[in-house]
């Protein structure tokens, strides 16, 4: 078995610890504090993140579509797949050496989405880019830890408890959709979404795009 090389490491803003970007042939890992934030080679429940809210959009494109974290790019890729070319992708970064590793080493994963005239990526806290404006968004695509339970990056829990959601519902235009990927199941975070307004759905999607690999949860939160 080829052995993992770690070929960067920066600090993650805001904590003690590094992130790490490691390859092994042609599969590419990024770790914080011993944990995989992303792997090159399972990636299907991130671009089923972006197709479901697209699809559950009832207004045709352009859209205005908020991503928050970059990872390896699949996401933001299956988002522009899904849009017409007037609509704009903010994506929402908080690691700077995430996005270079996106421009100098990850781009080809998922076909250099970074490059897109449709992209903007801002190296920014994603908590902060939801509170800056109100009723703008037709989507907020949000993958940015394990999920509202198991958080990698405690922080990030003002995402998911009632004051995140409900920021993020602001934010939302009528009838916009804020989809979250987790790990696992959380039926308080189903009733957190609910409380704060949202006609919520859950689908239960396998990591790989062949249908196989774990579960993962995403949740569809319609704005009404
Ligand atoms: C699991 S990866 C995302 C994978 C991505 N969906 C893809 O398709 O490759 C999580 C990303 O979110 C970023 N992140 C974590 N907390 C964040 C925050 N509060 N704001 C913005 N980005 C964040 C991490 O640095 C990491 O790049």
């Amino acid at each position: 078995m080829i052995p993992w090389k770690a070929i960067d490491r920066a600090k993650v803003p805001g904590i003690e610890g590094e992130v790490t970007l490691h390859v092994r042939d042609r599969e590419f890992s990024i770790r914080t504090a011993g944990t995989e934030l992303m792997n090159s080679r399972i990636h299907g429940s991130e671009e089923a993140l972006a197709e479901l809210a697209c699809s559950r959009l009832n207004q045709k494109s352009p859209w205005q579509i908020l991503i928050g974290g970059l990872g390896m790019g699949y996401t933001l890729a299956a988002a522009l797949e899904e849009s017409g070319s007037d609509t704009q992708i903010f994506v929402s970064e908080l690691i700077p050496a995430v996005v270079r590793w996106n421009r100098d080493h990850l781009g080809h994963l998922a076909g250099r989405p970074l490059d897109d005239p449709r992209v903007r990526v801002e190296e920014e806290d994603v908590v902060k880019t939801i509170a800056k404006r109100k009723s703008v968004w037709d989507a907020i695509l949000l993958d940015v830890d394990n999920g509202p339970s198991g958080l990698t990056r405690e922080s990030n829990d003002r995402l998911y408890g009632k004051f995140g959601l409900k920021a993020s519902f602001n934010a939302l235009r009528p009838g916009g959709v804020l989809a979250v990927w987790s790990s696992a199941v959380d039926e308080a975070f189903t009733l957190r979404l609910k409380r704060v307004g949202f006609k919520t759905e859950i689908v239960s999607v396998r990591a790989r795009k062949s249908g196989k690999g774990s579960k993962h949860t995403i949740w569809l939160g319609v704005k009404p």
